[in-house]
């Protein structure tokens, strides 16, 4: 296949597939959680070992975090072969197999190039072989692809599994995702809205969010990404300090259910007992023992948890997530 080809390709694939974590977004996030990896087996299942600052922060931190067992599986998909024998166009794919760390002690001889092994199949995380490895570990760390960030999920909900896990915030209300939220079964972690993430070379400039650095390393951000978990982290268990009290010309009333609207977070009244509607960042202020989550307001037919769609006066509003402050008197 031609290079012009295999880069389109590429850049077809790449999408939103192909966003390489930071050391600093690794280390900032999993700094919070250092108690509980000890004696824990770590899979990061959509992980290059060769590239992957999720797998360089647990190789140097594997002594430090007593892990028991660090797995790193990577993907490389089939590639389309293109022969034009004859004159007749035969597309065929070329098997390719991804690679695999799979260690359970880093010494001062540990030397990455000859522990990192090939995986019998593509490493998809879906695949037999990456499942077996998802039975036996505790923890799934890792960023996936954000079109396959679903079918992660539900795969490690399915084995019951740990996880710190990086996604787009839309995630919250999939349906899947969202009755897990409310019944604080999952919740965000620290860092929640802006991320960065270096992207390969053939990713195509936009006109925002883009950037190339002085080495020539491409680079976009993310406004709404969050880490996803379900590893008990202070912040859920913070009491979100409120000064409102409430006003209903700040706090108009829906047209077509009975809840007000809030703003922002900052304007939840402290006195308010009612339903209210509330920006999607709550999630990430989120205390079970302070707020109960009823539901969220976007079309109002997303789903069984979507209950109207948010209008005041005619105009519509954005995607609200409905809660009631349990401590308002
Ligand atoms: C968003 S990138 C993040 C990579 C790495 N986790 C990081 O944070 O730097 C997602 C990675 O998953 C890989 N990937 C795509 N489809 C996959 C699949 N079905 N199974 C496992 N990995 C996959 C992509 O090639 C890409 O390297």
């Amino acid at each position: 296949m031609s290079n012009k080809n295999t880069n389109l390709h590429r850049a077809k694939r790449c999408k939103d597939d192909e966003f390489y974590t930071t050391y600093e977004t690794v280390l900032d996030e999993l700094s919070y959680y250092k108690e509980q990896f000890k004696d824990k087996i770590v899979l990061c299942n959509c992980d290059d070992p060769f590239k992957s600052n999720f797998c360089k922060y647990f190789l140097d931190n594997f002594n430090m975090l007593g892990l028991k067992r660090l797995i790193c599986t990577s993907y490389t998909p089939w590639e389309p072969v293109q022969t034009d024998e004859t004159g007749k166009l035969t597309i065929s794919f070329q098997p390719n197999f991804g690679k695999i760390l799979d260690i359970t002690e880093v010494n001062e001889d540990f030397d990455l190039n000859s522990s990192v092994k090939e995986l019998k199949g593509n490493g998809d995380f879906r695949s037999k072989e990456c499942v077996e490895y998802l039975k036996i570990c505790d923890i799934v760390v890792t960023n996936p692809p954000f079109s396959l960030f679903k079918k992660l999920f539900m795969l490690i909900m399915q084995y019951k599994k740990q996880f710190l896990i990086i996604g787009n915030q839309n995630a919250l209300t999939y349906k899947e995702i969202f009755p897990l939220v409310q019944n604080n079964q999952v919740w965000t972690g620290y860092q929640f809205g802006e991320m960065k993430f270096r992207v390969p070379a053939y990713s195509e400039p936009r006109s925002t969010r883009y950037w190339v650095d002085e080495t020539g390393q491409k680079w976009r951000s993310l406004g709404n990404a969050m880490w996803l978990t379900n590893l008990d982290n202070e912040r859920r268990h913070e009491t979100l300090k409120l000064i409102q009290k409430f006003n209903p010309e700040i706090h108009p009333k829906y047209d077509n259910y009975d809840a007000i609207h809030v703003r922002n977070i900052t304007e939840i009244p402290f006195d308010y007992k009612g339903i209210m509607g509330v920006p999607i960042t709550i999630i990430n202020r989120y205390n079970s023992e302070q707020f109960e989550i009823v539901g969220e307001a976007n079309h109002g037919s997303d789903s069984e948890f979507d209950i109207f769609k948010p209008t005041i006066n005619g105009k519509e509003t954005f995607k609200r997530i409905l809660i009631r402050n349990r401590y308002a008197s």
